[in-house]
């Protein structure tokens, strides 16, 4: 995904090869998930506040960020669409009662937890970098979807009927996905090489980081 200089340069290949580096990176973090039925119950609640400590404030925060950053009309178009249905679905109030009926409401302790981790990519998002913030947010993406049956299991365990969140973010749409990664293409071709290979996984790292600290909590 890199020419001989280090830097990123505009081919259709590299979506791909970067599309298959974010498909590692997330079965990666879903296999390192502890089984819904070894997790106590202290564990289960602190999973969920901790998940919802960072995205119901911070998810529609970091897709601005993006769409500030972006230079493309693809890009533009596909961020604003992700947005109108965070806003116009309210999904940060869906993400609150999914944490409500879990008795899992984020505590002061829950967002001291991830509040370092968090804060790195806030940072990160805040540099407004084009490429590597369109990478972040197809990783993150396609992470919560995957992510979703399992989050539903930990709240029913929790005793919770409570579903919308973990049913709406779990659809896997093929048209999004391809329409995302068009959009990077897009945004790749206007950086025309000026993206270092160090920094276009730097976001993926970062949100990584931040996952497991959200699921295992040291
Ligand atoms: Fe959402």
């Amino acid at each position: 995904m890199t020419s001989a200089s280090g830097v990123l340069t505009s081919k259709q290949s590299q979506t791909a090869t970067i599309q298959a580096h974010l498909d590692e990176a997330i079965e990666g973090l879903l296999a390192s998930l502890p089984a819904p039925q070894q997790v106590s119950a202290d564990q289960r609640r602190g999973i969920i506040a901790r998940y919802s400590a960072v995205l119901e404030g911070n998810f529609i925060y970091w897709m601005t960020g993006a769409y500030l950053a972006v230079g493309t009309d693809e890009a533009r178009a596909k961020i604003i669409e992700n947005l109108r249905e965070e806003v116009r679905d309210c999904h940060p109030g869906m993400m609150r009662r999914f944490a409500l009926a879990a008795h899992a409401v984020p505590t002061e302790a829950d967002a001291q937890a991830v509040y370092q981790n968090l804060m790195n990519v806030r940072l990160f998002i805040g540099k407004l970098s084009p490429v590597p913030i369109v990478i972040t947010m197809a990783f993150f993406e396609g992470f919560i979807q995957r992510f979703m049956p399992y989050l539903a299991e930990l709240a029913q365990r929790q005793g919770s009927a409570e579903m919308e969140y973990t049913d709406v973010h779990g659809v896997c749409d093929i048209t999004h996905t391809q329409e995302l990664f068009r959009a990077l293409d897009a945004e790749i071709a206007l950086a025309n090489g000026s993206v270092a290979s160090d920094e276009i996984f730097e976001g993926v790292t970062l949100l990584q980081n931040l996952i497991r600290n959200i699921v295992v909590n040291d």
